[in-house]
C-alpha cells in the first residue's frame, strides 16, 4: 500500500473539525476515516460543535426518522454560520447519498454534501471553502460511488472507540440484494471487496498494536469475496492465526449466505471467532419473507439456525425484525413471535416499517393503521424481553470473560464490557478500557448482566 506524506501544515492554518454521527457501526467507522482524512490534512477535532470550524453531520437514512433528524440538526447548528469566520457545514453518509444537491433546497446554507464513498473529497471542498473560494453547487457536492471510502489508507484512520483494544475493519462495502423495504443499496451501491491480503495486514497491524478484537463490517459481511476468490471463510481463517488477536466478529450477515464453509471456520479449533451472530431474519412469516425479496424463508433461515449451533453448540444469537411490513396480517405477525421463541434470541433490533422513497415496497397496498403496527412493535419488544431474561438468567453463577469498554452509562463507578457472546456486563473493581477481565456473574436482567470480580468472596 502507498506509504501517504503528511503535509507540514500546522494545526491553527487549518482549523478544529466536529463530526456527529448516527447510524450502525459501518458509520461509526466511516466517521473515524473522515476524521481521519481531515486530521491528515491539518485539522484538529474539536471538543463540540459550538468549538468548531468545520462540521459534519455524518449521516443514516435507513428509516425515515433518522434522516428526517439531520434537518433538525442542520436548523440548530445554523446560527453557528454566523458566529465564526469560513465555518463549514457538511453533510456526509447516507441522506448526502441519497438526496445529493437536493439538501441545497432545504437547506441552502449547507456548504458541501458528500456520499458514502467519497470520504476523501471533504478535506479537499473544506480547504477550498476555507481559503475563501467561492464555489457553484456541483463542486460542492460529490456523490460518486467509488472506492475511497473502502480503500481508505488504514494508517491514517482516526480510530476512537474503546481505547485501543477493539478495531472496526470493513471487507466489503454495498448491497447487491434488493430487499423491497430497504435504501441500502440505493445508499451504499453495488458491493465492492477489499483484497484479502490488505485486510490481514491491517489486522495484523492492529495485533500489533494492541487490538485484542477485530470486527469486520460489511452491509452484506458473508457476501465477501475477494478479486482471487476468497471468502470471509479464508478470511476468518487466517485472522485466527494472528497471535496476539483474541477475538473475531463480522457483521452483518445475510441469512441466504450464511454458507456450511463460513459455519466451519467459526467453529473449528484454532478459530478465535466469537460465538455470537448477528442474523437478521426480519420476518418469520414466509409469505412476508417473499414479499421482501430476502431470498429465503422460515424454514431455510431456521435450518442456517441448526447447521450453526450443531456445529456451535453455545452460539448466542441477535437479529433484526420489521414490524408492520405491507401486507402483514395478524397470522403473520404471529409467525414472528413463535420464531422469536424457536430461535431464543438474546438480542433483537426490531423496528416498525418505514417507507423509504425509491423502494420497492412503496407500492404494494398497506392497509394496516399505524397505531396497529406500533401495537404490534409494542407486544413483540414485550416477548422478546422475557425470552432476553431467561436466556441472560442462565448466565448466572458462570464465569466469563469481559473486553472492558469503559464505565458503565448508568453508574460511572463501574465498568462495562461485553463477553465473547456479546453479553454486556456491568461490574465494580479495579480495570481500566481495553483490558480482558475474568468476572463471576452474580444477576441478570433481560438486557445485560452484573458481575464480581473473581475472588471476591467465593
Ligand atoms: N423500515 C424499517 N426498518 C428497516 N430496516 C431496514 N429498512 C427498513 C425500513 N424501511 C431495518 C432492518 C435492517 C436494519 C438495519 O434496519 O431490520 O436489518
Ligand atoms: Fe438492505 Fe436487504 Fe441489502 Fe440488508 S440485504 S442492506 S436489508 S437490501
Amino acid at each position: 500500500m502507498a506509504k501517504i506524506e503528511r503535509k507540514p501544515l500546522s494545526e491553527a492554518s487549518r482549523g478544529r473539525y466536529h463530526i456527529e454521527t448516527w447510524g450502525c457501526q459501518i458509520n461509526v467507522h466511516d466517521s473515524e476515516k473522515l476524521a481521519g482524512a481531515l486530521e491528515s490534512e491539518g485539522y484538529s477535532r474539536a471538543a463540540g460543535a459550538e468549538d468548531a470550524d468545520v462540521v459534519l453531520l455524518h449521516t443514516c437514512s435507513i428509516r425515515e426518522k433518522a434522516a428526517e433528524k439531520v434537518f433538525g440538526e442542520l436548523g440548530r447548528l445554523r446560527p453557528l454560520k454566523d458566529r465564526r469566520g469560513r465555518f463549514v457545514l457538511g453533510v456526509t453518509g447516507c441522506v448526502a447519498q441519497q438526496e445529493g444537491a437536493a439538501i441545497f433546497e432545504r437547506a441552502p446554507y449547507v456548504d458541501l454534501v458528500v456520499g458514502t464513498r467519497a470520504t476523501t473529497s471533504v478535506p479537499a471542498i473544506v480547504a477550498r471553502l476555507r481559503g475563501g473560494a467561492v464555489l457553484e453547487r456541483e463542486a460542492r457536492v460529490d456523490t460518486d460511488l467509488r472506492r475511497d471510502s473502502l480503500e481508505f489508507p488504514p494508517e491514517r484512520i482516526r480510530r476512537s472507540g474503546l481505547g485501543a483494544a477493539k478495531a472496526y475493519v470493513t471487507i466489503i462495502e454495498g448491497c447487491n440484494h434488493r430487499c423491497t423495504y430497504c435504501i441500502v443499496p440505493t445508499t451504499r451501491g453495488r458491493e465492492i471487496c477489499r483484497d484479502l491480503d490488505d485486510v490481514l495486514r491491517e489486522v495484523v497491524d492492529l495485533a500489533g498494536r494492541g487490538v485484542v478484537e477485530i470486527e469486520f463490517l460489511g452491509q452484506t459481511v458473508n457476501a465477501y469475496r475477494d478479486e482471487r476468490g476468497r471468502t470471509l471463510a479464508d478470511l476468518l481463517r487466517s485472522a485466527s492465526r494472528v497471535e496476539s488477536l483474541r477475538r473475531i466478529r463480522f457483521t452483518t450477515s445475510h441469512p441466504a449466505q450464511m454458507t456450511s464453509e463460513i459455519m466451519d471456520a467459526m467453529a473449528e479449533p484454532g478459530s478465535k471467532v466469537c460465538p455470537y451472530l448477528h442474523l437478521p431474519v426480519q420476518s418469520g412469516s414466509s409469505r412476508v419473507l417473499r414479499a421482501m425479496r430476502r431470498g429465503y424463508d422460515r424454514d431455510l433461515y431456521l435450518r442456517k439456525v441448526a447447521d450453526l449451533r450443531s456445529r456451535m453448540p453455545h452460539v448466542e444469537l441477535g437479529t433484526d425484525v420489521i414490524v408492520g411490513f405491507p401486507t402483514e396480517s395478524e397470522r403473520d405477525f404471529e409467525e414472528t413471535l413463535s420464531l422469536l421463541d424457536e430461535v431464543g434470541y438474546a438480542s433483537c433490533y426490531s423496528f416498525a416499517y418505514s417507507p423509504r422513497p425509491g423502494t420497492a415496497a412503496l407500492g404494494l397496498d398497506d392497509p394496516i393503521p399505524l397505531a396497529e403496527k406500533h401495537e404490534r412493535l409494542a407486544r413483540l419488544q414485550g416477548r422478546q424481553k422475557g425470552i432476553q431474561e431467561r436466556i441472560h438468567a442462565r448466565w448466572i453463577g458462570s464465569t466469563v470473560e469481559v473486553l472492558v469498554e469503559g464505565a458503565s452509562k448508568r453508574d460511572a463507578s463501574e465498568w462495562t464490557g461485553r463477553t465473547p457472546e456479546h453479553r454486556v456486563v456491568n461490574f465494580a473493581g479495579v480495570s481500566a478500557p481495553g483490558r480482558l477481565e475474568s468476572v463471576r456473574i452474580v444477576g441478570s436482567t433481560a438486557f445485560s448482566l452484573r458481575a464480581e470480580p473473581l475472588g471476591v468472596d467465593a
